[in-house]
């Protein structure tokens, strides 16, 4: 069955923790979705796992477009949502609509996702007029890495939490239908998911939210160097990939792949006759 935004509702009323995890590609999304995750998310952070860019800043509407509608060939049953990349909804609500239109009609994604608190709500108001849902994003919000002057946890003096808390009220009231609290002290979203009526979805926010993203090179080991406090390796998936290709490898250049069930055979009569004609030519 597909999970819709009543679905996520739901479960925060019933405490039956919502899981999230990125895709950005037919494959990977449709194994996830198998697994039964209930929303995906095709972050911008498509940009440094799957582009190789420092940050999500580059990332285009082109990039996020072809991206979603990938996934969602691949998702039948989750609850996809498009993260809406940097400059297309910050310069006017019109762009933001438009936009948002977009990931939705080419992209064929559920949702959109958008960065920000009280400076927002404005777009995200007339996204949800239009009859898009929209998933805010509060916290360590990555395409205000420059502003922020690094990936920094977010919240841990007391205006900075309780403009939070207010940004949070204020984002549910303007129709946000979910919010994502990223990297903020556990308590703190605690407190957030205790006076929302929407669902929060945790990413190093501990584990009071109503449910959990990850993205999915991270939580499978994909990734390399610096990995952040709040990724759980859940598999080594990076060490099989590198076990199996080195395997491929070895047996290529060993002759031992392809073996003779890896490959086609054809009547001998047929080769006999090819390899007679081949040499009456080479008597011509
Ligand atoms: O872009 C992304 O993957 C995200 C998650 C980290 C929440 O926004």
């Amino acid at each position: 069955m597909k999970n819709t935004v009543s679905t996520l509702m739901q479960q925060k009323q019933s405490g039956d923790k919502i899981t999230m995890l990125t895709a950005y590609d037919y494959t990977t999304a449709k194994i996830i979705d198998e697994c039964g995750v209930n929303s995906i998310l095709v972050g911008d952070s498509l940009g440094m796992v799957m582009l190789g860019y420092e940050n999500t800043l580059p990332v285009t509407m082109e990039d996020m477009i072809h991206h979603t509608a990938a996934v969602t060939r691949g998702a039948k049953n989750s609850f996809v949502v498009a993260d809406m990349p940097f400059m297309s909804y910050q310069i006017s609500v019109e762009d933001a609509v438009k936009n948002a239109g977009r990931l939705i009609k080419e992209g064929g994604a559920n949702a959109v996702k958008l960065e920000g608190g009280a400076e927002v709500c404005d777009r995200i108001e007339a996204i949800v007029n239009a009859s898009v849902p929209v998933v805010a994003h509060l916290g360590l919000t990555p395409q205000s890495v420059n502003a922020f002057g690094g990936f920094k946890v977010q919240g841990k003096n007391y205006e900075k939490a309780k403009k939070l808390i207010d940004d949070a009220l204020k984002i549910q009231k303007a129709g946000a239908c979910a919010v994502v609290l990223e990297g903020i002290p556990a308590k703190l979203a605690e407190i957030i998911t205790s006076k929302l009526t929407i669902p929060t979805i945790g990413i190093g926010a501990g584990n009071g939210c109503d449910g959990q993203v990850l993205v999915y090179q991270d939580m499978l080991a994909l990734t390399t160097g610096h990995t952040p406090k709040f990724v759980k390796k859940f598999a080594d998936v990076g060490e099989l990939m590198r076990n199996g290709i080195t395997e491929y490898i070895k047996e290529t250049k060993s002759g031992a792949f392809p073996a003779q069930e890896h490959t086609y055979a054809v009547d001998d009569e047929i080769i006999k006759k090819l390899a007679e004609e081949s040499d009456n030519d080479e008597n011509c």
